[in-house]
C-alpha cells in the first residue's frame, strides 16, 4: 500500500475560512505610511515620468494629500522636496529656508489636517548642484561640517510643525547632533526617524527623477550610503543611531533587504520601518502597465511581505492606493 502523508498541510488551506484563522500577518492602513513629493512649480500636480500614478503635487495640492490621507487612515506622510534648480547651489542654502517649499508644505499640511504626522526627509540632495546629501569640497563629502547644516535644516523643519525628522543622509554623528540641536532648541518632543540602514541602491533611480536631481548627481554615494553586500555593518550603524537617540529605525531599499528588517526587529526591538522605494515601485507599475502581472495584487503582497519580516510600518508610494482598496 502506498505511504500516504500523515500531515496534510493543505487541510488547513482548502477553505477560506480557515486560511483567515491561520493567517500571521496583516496589512492595514495603520502600517503605511504616504511618501509624497512636493514641488515649487506652478501647475497643481505634474506627472513623473518613471513613477505611473506618482504626481508632485504642489503646496495646495500636498494639503489636499493631507485630507485624504486623514480619510484613508493612513497615519503619516513623508514629504520630499522638488526644488527649480535655480534655488540649487553647492551648500543647499534653500535647506534651511524658514520660508521655503519645505516648511510652506508642512504648514499647509498641518492646518489641513493635524492629525497625520509629517516627516521630513533631513538631507541636502534635494537642494545641492552637485545631487548629492552633504556639503561637498574637492569632491569629497565631508562629514561634520556636513552634520552643521543637517542640524540646521531638522531645526527649520521641526520650528515649522513638522513632527518627525528623518535624516536619509548617512553621515556619522549626526543623530546625536541633530537631537542635541533639538532639545537645545525646545524641541525635545520632536521625533527622529532615523534612516539607519540606507544601502548605496539602483532602486533610487526614479526618485532621483522625481525630485529633480538624477541629471545633477556627480558620481555616486558610495562613501556615505552602505554596500548592498553587508549586514553586520547595519547592526551597527543602528546601534549607533538609537544610542543617540533615534525613536525610530528604518531599513531602505525595502524588498531587496527583508533580511536586514528581520535582522534589526529581531536584535533591537525597536519601532522599524521599511521604505519601499522608487524603483521597486517603478518595476510593479511597469509590469503591470504591460500586462505582465497583477499590479494590484503584487503591490499588497510585497507590502503584506514587509509585515511578515517584522517592519512595524512601510514608507511607499503606493499608500493611498493600498490603503484605499484596504478600506474596501
Ligand atoms: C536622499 C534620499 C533618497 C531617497 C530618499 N531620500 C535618494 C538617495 O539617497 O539618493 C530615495 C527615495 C526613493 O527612491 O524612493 N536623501
Amino acid at each position: 500500500m502506498a505511504a500516504f502523508p500523515t500531515t496534510r498541510m493543505r487541510r488547513m488551506r482548502a477553505n477560506d475560512w480557515s486560511r483567515r484563522l491561520m493567517r500571521e500577518n496583516t496589512l492595514t492602513p495603520n502600517d503605511l505610511i504616504w511618501t509624497l513629493v512636493v514641488s515649487d512649480t506652478a501647475n497643481p500636480t505634474e506627472p513623473v515620468a518613471s513613477m505611473p500614478g506618482v504626481e508632485r503635487l504642489s503646496v495646495k495640492a500636498a494639503a489636499d494629500a493631507a485630507r485624504r490621507a486623514r480619510d484613508l487612515g493612513i497615519p503619516a506622510i513623508a514629504v520630499f522636496p522638488h526644488l527649480d534648480p535655480s534655488l540649487k547651489d553647492e551648500n543647499g542654502r534653500e535647506a534651511d529656508n524658514p520660508d521655503g517649499l519645505v516648511a510652506q508644505a508642512i504648514k499647509a499640511m498641518k492646518d489641513a489636517a493635524p492629525e497625520v504626522g509629517i516627516i521630513c526627509d533631513v538631507a541636502l540632495d534635494p537642494f545641492t548642484d552637485h545631487g548629492h546629501d552633504g556639503l561637498m569640497e574637492d569632491g569629497v563629502i565631508l562629514n561634520d561640517a556636513s552634520v552643521e547644516r543637517l542640524c540646521s535644516q531638522a531645526l527649520m523643519q521641526a520650528a515649522s510643525g513638522c513632527d518627525v525628522v528623518a535624516p536619509s543622509d548617512m553621515m556619522d554623528g549626526r543623530i546625536g547632533a541633530i537631537r542635541g540641536a533639538l532639545d537645545s532648541e525646545g524641541f525635545q518632543d520632536t521625533l527622529i526617524m532615523s534612516y539607519a540602514a540606507k544601502y548605496a541602491s539602483a532602486f533610487y533611480g526614479p526618485y532621483r527623477d522625481a525630485i529633480g536631481s538624477a541629471k545633477a548627481l556627480q558620481g555616486d554615494k558610495k562613501t556615505y550610503q552602505m554596500d548592498p553586500a553587508n549586514s553586520d555593518e547595519a547592526i551597527r550603524e543602528v546601534a549607533l543611531d538609537i544610542d543617540e537617540g533615534a525613536d525610530m529605525v528604518m531599513v531602505k531599499p525595502g524588498l531587496p533587504y527583508l533580511d536586514i528588517v528581520a535582522r534589526l526587529k529581531a536584535t533591537f526591538e525597536m519601532p522599524t520601518y521599511a521604505f519601499q522605494v522608487s524603483g521597486e515601485y517603478a518595476m510593479i507599475q511597469a509590469a503591470s502597465q504591460n500586462g505582465w502581472i497583477d499590479g494590484e495584487r503584487a503591490m499588497m503582497e510585497s507590502l503584506l511581505a514587509f509585515k511578515r519580516a517584522g517592519a512595524d510600518g512601510i514608507l511607499s508610494y503606493f499608500a493611498p492606493k493600498a490603503a484605499e482598496l484596504l478600506n474596501d
